[in-house]
């Protein structure tokens, strides 16, 4: 007997790794007036991101506005910026939100507009840049993240960021394990996290207090969150949301 799918469970938001795109046509299964309701909402009315996206950049912001403090965001290889919209809106206190990609995506205006349509004051708050990560100058009291910077990427990231004393968060993506150093760990650990493990090192050494978190792995494989705050003698206080 031929088994019919109910279009509302087929598109209730269980799979939270899935690739297709959010719709509007979804906004109802985020119904409340929380943060992460309303953030979906928006994303479904832009119409242009896999729901895994929503989950991922919800996971890591949420880790971020927990444990690291900065007067400015700078968003590396942002890509659409989701990231960085959802930092804005759950770190109010922030003034200053950048997100830097060489190729800004079309869904990065897509969302743009949806967000600043729900959050007028992103429109000052946020700006989207097209440029090189290195094009801004890192302060030190800024709070850098990455998200799934592909192979050395989150490296350079961690360069710039580590060289001005920011904290920092990356969720790194697929590993280049010809240009990578894993630390000749790869006997015992898999390259990937040989090559994550020398990155957490990286950061203690730097001076930095260290978090090692993961996301749900149902979201993404590539789930092994870094966190790095740097031990400045004093910082700016950032308030939670
Ligand atoms: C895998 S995507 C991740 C995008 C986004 N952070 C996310 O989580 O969906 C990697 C991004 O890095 C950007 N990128 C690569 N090298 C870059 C560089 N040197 N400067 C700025 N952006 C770069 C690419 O354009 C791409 O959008």
């Amino acid at each position: 007997m031929k088994q019919w799918i109910d279009p509302v469970e087929a598109d209730a938001p269980r799979d939270i790794g899935s690739k297709s795109t959010l719709r509007p046509g979804a906004q109802r299964h985020y119904p409340s007036d929380s943060a992460f309701d309303r953030i979906a909402r928006v994303v479904c009315r832009a119409g242009c991101l896999p729901r895994k996206e929503l989950y991922e950049s919800w996971e890591m912001a949420k880790r971020v506005r927990s444990n690291l403090r900065g007067s400015r965001v700078v968003d590396l290889a942002c890509g659409h910026g989701l990231l960085a919209y959802a930092l804005a809106v759950i770190m109010p206190a922030v003034s200053e939100i950048i997100a830097v990609d060489r190729r800004l995506p079309p869904s990065a205006s897509r969302l743009r507009e949806a967000m600043e349509a729900e959050w007028p004051e992103l429109a000052t708050r946020v700006t989207l840049h097209e440029a090189d990560i290195r094009a801004f100058e890192i302060r030190a009291n800024d709070i850098v993240v990455c998200a799934h910077g592909c192979g050395t990427l989150t490296d350079r990231v961690m360069d710039v960021a580590l060289a001005a004393g920011a904290d920092l968060a990356v969720l790194p993506c697929c590993a280049d394990h010809s240009r990578q150093d894993d630390g000749a760990l790869s006997g015992w650990v898999h390259p990937d996290l040989a090559i994550d493990v020398l990155r957490a090192v990286r950061l203690g050494n730097a001076g930095y207090k260290v978090w090692t978190k993961t996301i749900d792995k149902a979201i993404t494989p590539k789930n092994r969150l870094l966190l790095g705050r740097h031990r400045h003698a004093a910082r700016v206080p950032t308030a939670s949301a």
